[in-house]
């Protein structure tokens, strides 16, 4: 079974009269998750900062590499897996983490579906701090597939290394702590409607069950005290300073998310973290205009490091391109988020079968039999 016999699903199911349910394109899973979520969870999960150049750039950069197709290669089969971190993958594909995912679903279990389909894929989930069921919870949904933990580093230490434990506890193989996150960024679609779902008392679940942030609130305490103290201690302005204390919370891998900068990079290497993950936040934090993919090569030449990539990824192509420019696994954001949208489990699971199936299909079409052979030589910029 490869990847790519996915299709052949499809068109096997054809013969009866089945067609797909779900759609086979980005812009058609956009325009369908438009049509059906509310629109301030659109509003919140399509947004991004600024007037969206960045968001926007982030998916245009792929259109300026072109993979060179080689031929007399009889890449019949294609070995896709990866190691991270000394984890086994069979695949290098992730799905990024998303606060608010938890509402993205029929039942407002968002979280739980996600982890569902990644059990049934084996594609890794990275799980937010801003989930709507607890980390355990989560946890206990991923069967087989390895799960990761996003931290967003709260200013009471306490409660981050009770954060750190609880995952640990819960069988977490990694810790993802995300830099970029601390304060967020202006974002004029959600200004807009002043739609902020945290503020609203959504996605709160790991903190609400959390020991260390009960103790500070108080057993009984109001919604809005929980909210207000939530808002209190979310987001920490860390600083290099900050690097050994985070290293030490925790004996699993440290990935540090929200690296663009190949001087950081090196820095967070020297500081003892096991990778490093490239990443805009899609667009959402600042409006910057660098799309993330161009930082990827230089980020990469500047470490040994396993990197993750994400930022503007919207098919298959795409995560063999960031491949080739460096990346050791590529995560997806949004459009698992639209496949869950639409379809719960099931339409969130085609989505990342179709981007494993064409980017396996790449791979066997355009003579590239393992991820080792995706190296920048495989790809020729485009003038455009
Ligand atoms: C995010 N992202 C994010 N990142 C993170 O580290 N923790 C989080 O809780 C969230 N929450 C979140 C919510 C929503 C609605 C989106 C769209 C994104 C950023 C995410 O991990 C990833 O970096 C981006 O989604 C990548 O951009 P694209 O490919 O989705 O455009």
């Amino acid at each position: 079974m490869s990847y790519g016999d996915y299709q052949l699903e499809i068109y096997l199911n054809g013969l009866t009269g089945v067609v797909p349910s779900h759609p086979m394109t980005f812009a058609e899973l956009e325009r369908r998750a438009e049509q059906t979520l509310p629109s301030w969870i659109w509003s919140y999960v399509a947004g991004g900062a600024g007037d969206e150049h960045t968001q926007d750039a982030n998916a245009t950069a792929f259109q300026r590499w072109g993979l060179y197709p080689r031929m007399f290669v009889g890449a019949a089969e294609r070995d896709t897996s990866v190691n991270l971190c000394g984890i086994e993958l069979p695949s290098p594909l992730m799905m990024a983490p998303v606060g608010v995912v938890g509402l993205c679903s029929q039942d407002r279990h968002g979280d739980l579906a996600t982890a569902e389909a990644s059990a049934k894929t084996g594609v890794p989930m990275i799980v937010s701090t801003l989930s709507q069921d607890p980390l355990e919870d989560v946890a206990a949904r991923l069967g087989q597939t390895p799960g990761f933990f996003q931290l967003y580093t709260p200013t009471d230490r306490e409660l981050a290394e009770s954060l750190v434990r609880r995952a640990e506890a819960a069988g977490f193989k990694g810790i993802v702590v995300t830099l970029d996150t601390w304060i967020t960024g202006w974002r004029p679609r959600d200004l807009t409607t002043s739609n902020f779902p945290q503020l609203r008392g959504h996605c709160l679940a790991n903190y609400t069950c959390d020991p260390v942030f009960r103790k500070r609130v108080g057993e009984n305490a109001a919604p809005d005290a929980v909210v207000a103290h939530w808002a209190g201690i979310f987001g920490n302005p860390l600083t290099w300073n900050d690097l050994a204390w985070l290293r030490s919370l925790t004996d699993l891998p440290l990935i540090v998310k929200g690296i663009c900068h190949p001087d950081d990079a090196r820095r967070a290497a020297d500081g003892g973290v096991d990778a490093i993950y490239v990443s805009n936040h899609g667009g959402r934090q600042a409006n910057g205009g660098l799309p993330a993919l161009e930082c990827l090569p230089d980020v990469a030449s500047a470490t040994d490091l396993p990197i993750i990539f994400d930022s503007g990824v919207r098919s298959g192509s795409d995560v063999v391109k960031a491949l080739a420019l460096g990346a050791t696994t590529v995560a997806l954001g949004r459009p698992y988020v639209y496949g869950l949208a639409l379809g719960g489990v099931d339409g969130l699971v085609h989505v990342l079968r179709s981007t494993l199936a064409e980017a396996d299909l790449l791979m066997a079409v355009n003579g590239y039999p393992s991820l080792a052979d995706l190296t920048p030589a495989a790809l020729k910029e485009l003038r455009i």
